[in-house]
């Protein structure tokens, strides 16, 4: 039979806390379920991190934290590639190749550069500035077809994509020009304390976010306190950005519709939905809990995969290093 070559797809996290359910709804599910149809690589994103200050011990275990994690919810090493950015040193290499392809003007454009500079005052380095750039490497390294990403990300997917036309026009067919990939329903899961916020890792208020990683008291607990309006009805309306939010995480965990959540909880109180929740939050993240718990354990396991997969990765970047070397001039040995 004809072998037809899946689709690639490329994505990111970084480890610059434990992943929550925003970045689980609304990306690393998507990545557990789309290693079906197509050739998956993801990325613990280090280099990207520390465009904010980050505390090297608590980074270093953050980052094996995030990897045992995407084994845990399903991501499965020997059929996708799973690897830590920084052990892949093509990442930054092509990176500035890119800067030099990416006008100011763009860059200042981007709104979570913006966001974050506003945020940190006393740190606009160069790095938070042509973060979007590193981002392009990633996914243009790997001629991804395709990014699944939260809404937030999607400007800087656009970029990517105007990086890789920019290039193939200059040059030639290089890069594949790469479609971001948005699941509708989850696309912005919003903190629990404030509803027009999205739920953030960088968040200062420990009740806003649920970690991946929150034993089932603490989820019951925060969703217990979640901020919704004054009515009592649980009903997707103008107005009800805390019952909307609630009602997408679950949806998402329950596959139910908006129209069966509402049929479910008539006659009940916002208490009952809440719990409810809660609940059912909690029993989506116990069996990834007990799984992380039993990778995170097995150091030399965990060290395997990390490697294996930089050697997986470094093998398919060069080809792409290779043939931009080649157009640019450079003399590859
Ligand atoms: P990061 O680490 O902030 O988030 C990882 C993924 O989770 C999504 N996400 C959300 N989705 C729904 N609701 C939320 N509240 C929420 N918060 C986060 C993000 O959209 C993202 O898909 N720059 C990227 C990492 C990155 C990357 C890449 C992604 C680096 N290189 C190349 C794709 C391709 C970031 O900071 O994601």
């Amino acid at each position: 039979m004809e072998e037809i070559s899946k689709k690639r797809i490329f994505s990111g996290i970084q480890p610059t806390n434990t992943p929550h359910l925003g970045n689980y709804l609304g990306a690393l599910r998507n990545w557990k379920n789309m290693q079906e149809d197509y050739d998956c690589i993801y990325s613990i994103v280090d280099l990207h991190s520390i465009t904010v200050r980050q505390e090297p011990a608590k980074l270093r275990r953050q980052i094996a934290e995030s990897y045992a994690l995407l084994l845990a919810i399903g991501i499965d090493p020997e059929r996708s590639v799973v690897f830590v950015q920084g052990h892949n040193p093509a990442h930054a290499q092509l990176s500035w190749i890119l800067s030099c392809f990416t006008q100011f003007g763009e860059l200042s454009r981007m709104t979570q550069f913006k966001d974050k500079s506003q945020k940190h005052p006393e740190n606009i380095n160069a790095g938070l500035f042509t973060y979007p750039v590193l981002m392009a490497a990633d996914i243009l390294l790997y001629q991804a077809d395709v990014v699944p990403v939260g809404i937030d990300q999607k400007q800087h997917v656009e970029l990517a994509r105007n990086i890789a036309q920019r290039f193939n026009n200059l040059y030639g067919d290089t890069f594949t020009v790469p479609e971001p990939y948005i699941v509708k329903a989850v696309q912005k899961i919003m903190s629990l304390s404030d509803p027009t916020k999205k739920m953030s890792k960088s968040d200062e208020n420990p009740n806003s976010v649920v970690s991946l990683l929150d034993d089932r008291d603490t989820v019951l607990r925060k969703f217990k306190r979640a901020v919704t309006d004054s009515g009592s009805e649980v009903k997707a309306e103008e107005g009800k950005d805390g019952i909307v939010n609630l009602m997408s995480i679950y949806s998402a965990v329950t596959n139910k519709t908006f129209d069966e959540i509402e049929n479910e909880f008539k006659g009940k109180g916002y208490g009952d939905f809440k719990t409810a929740v809660g609940e059912a939050v909690a029993d989506t993240l116990t069996p990834v809990q007990n799984e992380f718990n039993r990778i995170i354990a097995d150091k030399t396991y965990l060290e395997g995969c990390m490697k294996d997969g930089a050697e997986k990765a470094y093998k398919l970047s060069r080809r792409t290093l290779q043939k931009v070397n080649k157009k640019l001039g450079f003399i590859n040995l």
